[in-house]
């Protein structure tokens, strides 16, 4: 997968991206990472990136010519390419799952207090938002981009069974999970999970995510249609247990 990100501070990208898993996946060449300096392609002699805004107002705006002039430098983008702004669409799983699907995208990170209309409207194919508040600029959203479509391709975690059995891949939250020891300060570990009965497990592990995901998101069953019956009968049979 190849990713390109338009920023003028790349070295935040590539630090992040130095270490753990990321950093395996780019030396292994699994994930090829490509960060462009809008500061490169800035005007006259202070290179110049932003400028007031039109109308008045506070603050300042990207100008759309450091942009376009750096993504049409790269011949063989892969788009979509994005722009990372509060005003996008709200990122989630399934855009995670559907990018990882492809062979790359591409992200411009803006800062000050936007960028200019014309980048979103005539170079960008749309616009991601990681939540509902406002950041400083688009580089931190772009690794949470990053991160979670490079976790999904093969190979990244060395455990190939992980992603499908993890929060939100079946619209639920996951099950609460123990590692040893299987008692700690009088806490104990659910002995079921301990008994190595594998049906008893599954059964176990698909209650305990149903009633985690109806305590905490709520919104998350609503989304799925409620619970089927066979899900309400294991939920009622482990709220008899506890
Ligand atoms: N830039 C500033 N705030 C942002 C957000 N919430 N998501 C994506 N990019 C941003």
């Amino acid at each position: 997968m190849r990713v390109d990100v338009f920023t003028i501070f790349p070295d935040l990208i590539s630090d992040y991206c130095s270490y753990s898993l990321l950093s395996n996946a780019i030396s292994e060449k699994r994930l090829a990472l490509n960060l462009h300096n809008l500061r490169e392609f800035g005007l006259g002699k202070h290179r110049k990136v932003d400028d007031e805004p039109y109308g008045g107002g506070a603050g300042m705006i990207m100008r759309c010519e450091p942009i376009f002039d750096a993504v049409e430098s790269v011949s063989d983008l892969k788009r979509p390419l994005y722009v990372l702004s509060p005003k996008g669409k709200l990122f989630d799983q399934q855009m995670a799952n559907d990018l990882s699907k492809s062979d790359g995208f591409s992200l411009i990170c803006s800062r000050y207090e936007g960028i200019d209309e014309r980048v979103i409207s005539n170079l960008a194919d749309g616009e991601i938002s990681i939540g509902d508040y406002v950041l400083a600029g688009g580089e931190l959203a772009a690794l949470v981009v990053i991160e979670a479509v490079a976790r999904l391709l093969p190979g990244f975690m060395g455990n190939s069974v992980s992603p499908v059995e993890e929060t939100f891949f079946n619209g639920l939250l996951e099950a609460p999970q123990y590692t040893r020891p299987s008692e700690f300060k009088g806490l104990k570990v659910p002995e079921v999970l301990m008994n190595g009965d594998h049906e008893k497990i599954r059964k176990f592990s698909l209650a305990t995510s149903l009633y985690e995901t109806l305590k905490k998101r709520p919104d998350l069953i609503e989304k799925r249609g409620g619970l089927t019956e066979e899900e309400q009968k294991l939920l009622d049979e482990l709220k008899s247990d506890i």
